[in-house]
């Protein structure tokens, strides 16, 4: 019964745009840390019939979720010529339950757990390729540390996977300001293909988003961390005012995620290595240097609006662990 685990990833040069939905193939590359302390632990054990079953968190699940995940496991059944029905067992290690569960890990951990349960080898481009069509993010955790994930033509859709950019000088930590769960707000799918369809910004923001990789691998790579914040902060707020320039518009920031990153500026100015970045909901990651980590948390603690933060350093790709 193999056991796979993976951790998600927080993107610092966005993905926001599909050019084919039914592929999830990404309209333009992305660029993101590893997070070591956000898991997720899935076993693959074959079981009889010819329905998969999946238990999330210990909860027996169906519906849409369950769905989800046969579909992804009959594209690997599609591949060895196999019927075989899987039972999915997967628990999510977050430090708190504050809407930050992530479909990559969880997608990067069932494509390893479940290649490994039907008898296919993959290379980790291919295994990463695969993880894409779970969820374009999943294809990033396949690998750890920092990952740079390509955009390939929709007909070729073997050529959109992520890869480890492994030269990188700046030691980075995450601190993510978890906010109190507001209203829900639509889901990255949704947004992105709302965003796609209606802004007129999103040519611009596509074509901004080329520049910006080129920019911050080198960035990356010549250890410019003032480089690497404009970078991934223009990022950020770019796909965030394409998302709010949709029709209507999509609006994922609350109160306190402005609060948040006035705070990181402040933070900055005064001489703190720390920029910010913010995914579709409202938490506000901080990525610092390590040592800097205990000043930025105590600086993003002082809201009512605040629940917590969560401290990570970056983490290892998806690999097969000891089963239970
Ligand atoms: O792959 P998804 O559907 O989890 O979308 C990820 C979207 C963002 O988190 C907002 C950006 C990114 O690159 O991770």
């Amino acid at each position: 019964m193999p056991t796979a685990i993976a951790h998600a990833n927080i993107a610092l040069i966005k993905y926001w745009g599909k050019a084919s939905a039914a592929l999830n193939i990404p309209e333009a590359g992305s660029l993101s840390l590893t997070l070591e302390a956000l898991s997720t632990r899935t076993t693959a054990s074959p079981i009889d019939g010819l329905s998969d079953r999946l238990t999330l968190d210990g909860q027996a699940v169906s519906g849409r979720p369950l769905s989800r995940v046969s579909a992804f496991l009959d594209l690997i059944r599609a591949e060895v010529g196999s019927k075989q029905a899987l039972h999915i067992q997967s628990d999510n290690h977050f430090p708190t339950a504050a809407g930050l569960a992530s479909s990559a890990s969880g997608f990067a951990a069932l494509a390893l757990a479940g290649t490994e349960a039907l008898g296919l080898r993959l290379s980790p481009q291919a295994l990463s390729a695969l993880a894409r069509r779970g969820s374009g993010s999943a294809a990033r955790s396949i690998f750890g540390g920092f990952v740079r994930m390509h955009a390939g033509p929709v007909d070729a859709e073997a050529e959109s996977y992520a890869e480890p950019i492994e030269d990188a000088k700046i030691p980075l930590h995450a601190v993510i300001a978890v906010a109190k769960s507001g209203p829900k707000t639509i889901g990255s799918t949704d947004g992105m293909e709302a965003t796609r369809l209606t802004s007129p910004y999103h040519g611009a923001w596509i074509s901004q988003v080329g520049r910006d990789l080129t920019a911050a691998e080198a960035a990356l790579r010549g250890g410019d961390f003032e480089a690497l914040a404009e970078l991934a902060e223009g990022s950020c707020l770019a796909m965030h005012a394409n998302a709010m320039a949709a029709r209507p518009g999509i609006v994922y920031f609350q109160g306190v995620t402005l609060w948040a990153i006035e705070t990181v500026r402040a933070l900055r100015a005064a001489g703190t290595p720390v920029f910010f970045t913010v995914d579709a909901g409202p938490h506000v990651v901080a990525m610092t240097s390590p040592e800097a980590v205990p000043q930025v948390e105590a600086a993003l603690l002082g809201h009512e609006g605040i629940d917590g933060v969560i401290r990570s350093g970056p983490g290892l790709g998806a690999r097969l662990v000891p089963g239970q």
